[in-house]
């Protein structure tokens, strides 16, 4: 089946989301669709509390929209049990955030395993496949240290591990460089492209540095609950010029 024949990724149809108690509900998300094809690396762009975290949240199923469905791979999430989304999370959605989220008392190696182990597969095949990834990502040599002896930039690098070690097709990323130093989040923004062009992982996500964006095949962007579609860029090398003069037009 080539790409183009392929269910996509994500699909994103009509989602409306509230927030706030039940006398003051506040839509943080109104109408908002979109399609992430198999193999696309997709930013959404917003300003700061634009909904952005909550609207990964509904696609990785971690909440439930008011209206509207989320389709991953062509199946449809809403129709699904608990349980059964949580299935689908794991097997089918790495996550990845700002904070890297690894748990301090884990080794590295623990730490990307961890997803296997949950699973139940933690053996030397699973240990070399997380070697491998902590390899490739250039902190193969840090497999017995803790997250506290780790800088930003190689946090984040195990954190990519972990959201591989599973073979998940979507990688979901909420703002991974705004916690590095503008070198570790190119570097890390270089990982993030190869793993969409060498894997043919899907990525989606959220950044509000431009530069992140011109990693992207296509920006979106998020106001005020809303995706914004007359504003869409493409890549290939979406310019930086571009994003700023997108992000100027919407007033962000
Ligand atoms: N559980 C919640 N209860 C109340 N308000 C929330 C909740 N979650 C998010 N919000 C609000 O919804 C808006 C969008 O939040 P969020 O999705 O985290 O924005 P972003 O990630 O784009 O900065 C913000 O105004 C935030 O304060
Ligand atoms: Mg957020």
């Amino acid at each position: 089946m080539s790409s183009t024949d392929a269910a996509p990724a994500v699909s994103v149809e009509g989602l409306f989301h509230f927030v706030g108690p039940k006398s003051h509900r506040v839509p943080v998300l109104e109408d908002v669709h979109f399609q992430l094809a198999a193999g696309e690396f997709l930013c959404i762009m917003g300003p700061s509390g634009s909904g952005t975290s909550t609207l990964l949240h509904l696609i990785a199923g971690l909440d439930r929209p008011e209206a509207g469905t989320v389709s991953l791979g062509g199946e449809e999430l809403g129709t699904r049990t608990g349980p059964e989304r949580t299935l689908a999370r794991r097997d089918g959605i790495g996550y990845v955030f700002q904070f890297f989220n690894l748990l301090p008392n884990l080794t590295v190696m623990e730490n990307v395993g961890l997803p296997l182990a949950i699973r139940g597969e933690s053996g030397p095949a699973q240990r070399a496949r997380c070697q491998a990834l902590l390899d490739r990502f250039g902190v193969g040599d840090r497999t017995g240290a803790f997250p506290h002896e780790l800088s930003g930039g190689e946090m984040q690098r195990v954190s990519i591990a972990r959201a591989l070690a599973g073979d998940q097709p979507l990688l979901i990323c909420d703002e991974p460089t705004g916690n590095l130093s503008q070198q570790a989040g190119q570097e890390i923004m270089k990982v993030l492209r190869e793993v969409c062009d060498q894997d043919g992982r899907s990525v989606l996500l959220v950044t509000h540095n431009p530069r992140d964006a011109t990693f992207a095949d296509r920006v979106v962007f998020l106001v005020d609950g809303h995706l914004a579609d007359s504003l869409e860029l493409s890549g290939p090398d979406i310019p930086i010029e571009s994003v700023h003069q997108a992000l100027e037009d919407l007033g962000i």
